[in-house]
């Protein structure tokens, strides 16, 4: 047997330790040698769950199962893993001292016939990696990394146009992940909102935050899926503080009567994401007589936000995501362009004046709710495969299906975001790849400040104009 015996000491709370190393999930931000870990039991993570961790060897990878076999919260967890090449058990015990915590980590490796005969030579070689393993539990769980920056790469890519564009593919994901930081901070007891969180990225980004443990309230505007995907999230991740409201978000008074509830409620809310949305390819009108893409797109994001304020404010340091699209790129703003005619409609060009202005008015709020304490950001998610874009853009779809993003790939920054404490550094950028990235690819989609207070004016002029509608 082979012995690995190491000790690190953070200062952070005993508990939030405790909740980060007992998730194997975590392993790949922390130990080098994992790169893939999933939880393969529902419910939270207890006695008795049971993880998958895909770690390299110096000759191509082992799949380790894990499963833990005490658990006592916030004092000690002792995982069994077992492979084909050989059974540890790890002990982790935590305890608080100095008012830091320190954390004792054992690994008891035992290899099967015939490479016990090994376990002498391999020995140096593991207690190495062990401690190089324990460090990176110890910066993990620092949580000071630096402010994001865009890389150099990335700005070339930007620059060249189409390499910028092949990153929005999943090779731009892959690309990005490799320099990623851990995000151990704890949203336990954190307040989220989530729009869309019926299929697709938010989704997505929904089950990350309930496993996370944040406070979820989804918005969906189907009541038998919304029930469905609160029970299913309950169940798979064992966090039971997660509802819905219901609202038709392109129908102003739905959305007026959505942020009244919450209002009312007077919950401060500490993260909003508007991720709900779709491309419409033919014109519609809302009952409410808006055109569609401009409601659902724009207005009603703006004019969520704008009633949440003084939720967002009350939470002291909140967040706001609004989740753009690369389409953007193409358009520049034109304020009298943002709610097409019959006559002049293109889904496409339509969905993406809307995202352009929704970068605009991004950068706007930023500047201006900066001194209340929230932060907002905008990200595109690159090119993702989700019934939106399946059933909107089907032959897009078809052509791409095999470079496009998972739902989760694609939903990666907006859960960034939401939950790493460095993101909460940075205001008014774009992301994507948890990566600050240009608003403009082309010269010519660079609109004016009159352009830009031109927006604001038109957004606020609505309000009034839809008041009198409802
Ligand atoms: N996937 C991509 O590649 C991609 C690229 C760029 C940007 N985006 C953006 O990412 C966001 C999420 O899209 P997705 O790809 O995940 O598409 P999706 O799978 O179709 O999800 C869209 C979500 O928005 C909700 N929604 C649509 N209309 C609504 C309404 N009137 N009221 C309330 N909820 C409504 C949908 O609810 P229902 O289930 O009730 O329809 C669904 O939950 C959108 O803002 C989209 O523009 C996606």
């Amino acid at each position: 047997m082979i012995s690995l015996t190491e000790t690190i000491r953070v200062a952070r709370p005993v508990q939030e330790c405790f909740d980060y190393a007992a998730d194997f999930r975590t392993t790949p931000e922390w130990d080098a040698t994992a790169f893939k870990a999933k939880k393969l039991s529902d419910g939270p993570v207890g006695l008795g769950s049971t993880f998958s961790v895909r770690c390299r060897l110096p000759l191509g990878s082992i799949e380790l199962s894990y499963t833990i076999t005490e658990f006592e919260p916030a004092k000690l967890v002792t995982l069994q893993a077992e492979s084909w090449l050989f059974s540890a058990v790890d002990t982790i015990t935590f305890a608080e001292e100095q008012g830091q915590t320190r954390i004792d980590y054992r690994a008891d490796f035992s290899y099967k016939m015939p490479f016990a005969a090994l376990e002498g030579a391999l020995k140096n070689g593991m207690q190495r990696m062990g401690k190089v393993a324990l460090r990176g539990l110890q910066r993990a769980l620092e949580d000071n990394n630096a402010a994001p920056e865009i890389s150099s790469g990335s700005a070339t890519a930007d620059r060249l146009l189409w390499p910028g564009l092949a990153m929005f593919s999943k090779w731009g994901y892959r690309r990005g992940r490799k320099h990623w930081l851990p995000m151990s901070a704890s949203l336990k007891g954190k307040r989220m909102i989530v729009t869309g969180a019926s299929s697709g990225l938010g989704l997505a980004t929904a089950r990350e935050l309930a496993r996370r443990g944040a406070e979820l309230i989804l918005v969906m505007r189907n009541p038998e899926r919304a029930t469905a995907v609160v029970e299913d999230l309950k169940t798979e991740t064992g966090n039971p503080a997660i509802r819905h409201e219901l609202a038709d978000l392109s129908l102003m008074a739905d959305v007026d009567a959505l942020a009244q509830r919450l209002l009312k409620q007077g919950q401060p809310i500490d993260v909003l994401v508007n991720n709900a949305g779709a491309l419409f390819n033919d014109w519609g009108e809302t009952a409410e007589g808006l055109e569609q893409s401009f409601a659902l797109l724009l207005l009603s994001p703006w004019r969520l936000t704008q009633a949440l304020h003084p939720l967002l404010k009350a939470a002291g340091q909140s967040r706001v995501v609004n989740v753009v699209s690369g389409g953007m790129y193409s358009q520049k703003l034109r304020v009298d362009r943002l709610e097409a005619t019959p006559d002049d409609y293109a889904g496409a060009t339509a969905y993406a004046r809307c995202k352009r202005a929704l970068t605009v008015v991004t950068e706007e709020w930023a500047q201006d709710w900066a001194e209340d304490g929230i932060v907002v950001n905008a990200m595109h998610p690159g090119w993702a495969d989700t019934p939106g874009v399946e059933t909107a853009l089907p032959a897009f779809h078809t052509l791409t299906r095999l470079i496009l993003r998972s739902p989760e790939e694609g939903a990666d920054t907006i859960i960034w975001l939401c939950a790493a404490s460095e993101a909460g550094t940075v205001s008014g950028k774009l992301f994507l790849d948890r990566e600050p990235r240009t608003t403009h690819l082309l010269s010519r989609t660079r609109e004016d400040s009159a352009e830009r207070e031109k927006l604001m004016r038109f957004l606020e002029g609505f309000e009034i104009e839809a008041l009198a509608v409802a």
